[in-house]
């Protein structure tokens, strides 16, 4: 599968080099797809890795993955372009999260809407599924705890995409995915993110991830 990665930060690059570690071919996308950070990271990921500039990377995707800083989020998907990611599961990684000096960072929307639905208006031809978010890019991949894999969850309007994503998702160590179902589930999946923050500042420690007990 050809995969477009749109963000080159922590998440961009973890989960770019994981569909690379599965044998997909990784397009990781920037507005500098040249720097030395984006060449380190194609030279270290291999022969399946490349880099290309949102749009480049967007048309070259048949799964993408959103993992861009949410301020800038708006502008990245102008440059990669709506049409290019028309009818393609995008995959969004992404928190709405304002930062402010010396305080936890808090969510720029929400209650009412949700930045996987901002996200859905943005691309209103792409198939959006909020996956990733709940937990830190160090446990994105094979994530490895004692009680075993932790849940994710998901969320977004195309169960076929859902499907798409889940499997992606089982290959990366997270089986069966909890699904909240359309992309309004956003709405309780981006204060997760801001719960698992907060739980990791008072215990200064960045090791958890969410799991649903079931009897
Ligand atoms: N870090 C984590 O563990 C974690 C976990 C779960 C979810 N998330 C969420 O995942 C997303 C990515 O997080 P991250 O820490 O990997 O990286 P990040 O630093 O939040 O974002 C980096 C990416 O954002 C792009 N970007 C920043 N400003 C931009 C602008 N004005 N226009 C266009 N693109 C812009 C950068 O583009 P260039 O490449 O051109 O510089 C870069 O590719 C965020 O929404 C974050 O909240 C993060």
């Amino acid at each position: 599968m050809k995969v477009g990665i749109l963000g080159t930060g922590e998440v961009g690059r973890t989960l770019g080099a994981g569909f690379a570690n599965l044998g997909h071919e990784v397009r990781i996308g920037s507005r500098e797809p040249g720097s030395d950070k984006v060449q380190a990271w194609v030279k270290q990921t291999g022969a399946r890795a490349s880099s290309g500039t949102f749009a480049e990377t967007a048309a070259f995707a048949e799964v993408a993955v959103l993992a861009t800083l949410w301020s800038g989020t708006e502008s990245a998907l102008q440059l990669a372009g709506a049409k290019n990611l028309a009818g393609k599961v995008v995959i969004d990684a992404t928190n709405p999260l304002v930062f402010q000096q010396g305080k936890p960072p808090a969510l720029a929307l929400g209650h009412d809407d949700s930045g996987g639905e901002q996200v859905q208006r943005w691309l209103p031809d792409a198939r959006v599924v909020k996956a990733f978010n709940i937990v830190g890019h160090a446990h994105m991949v094979k994530p490895q705890f004692p009680g075993g894999p932790p849940d994710m969850f998901i969320a977004g309007n195309d169960r076929a995409a859902k499907e798409t994503v889940a499997r992606i998702l089982a290959d990366f160590g997270w089986p069966e995915p909890i699904d909240l179902g359309g992309i309004e589930g956003a709405r309780l999946l981006e204060p997760m993110c801001i719960l698992w923050v907060l739980y990791g500042i008072g215990v200064g420690s960045w090791n958890h991830a969410f799991k649903m007990l079931r009897r």
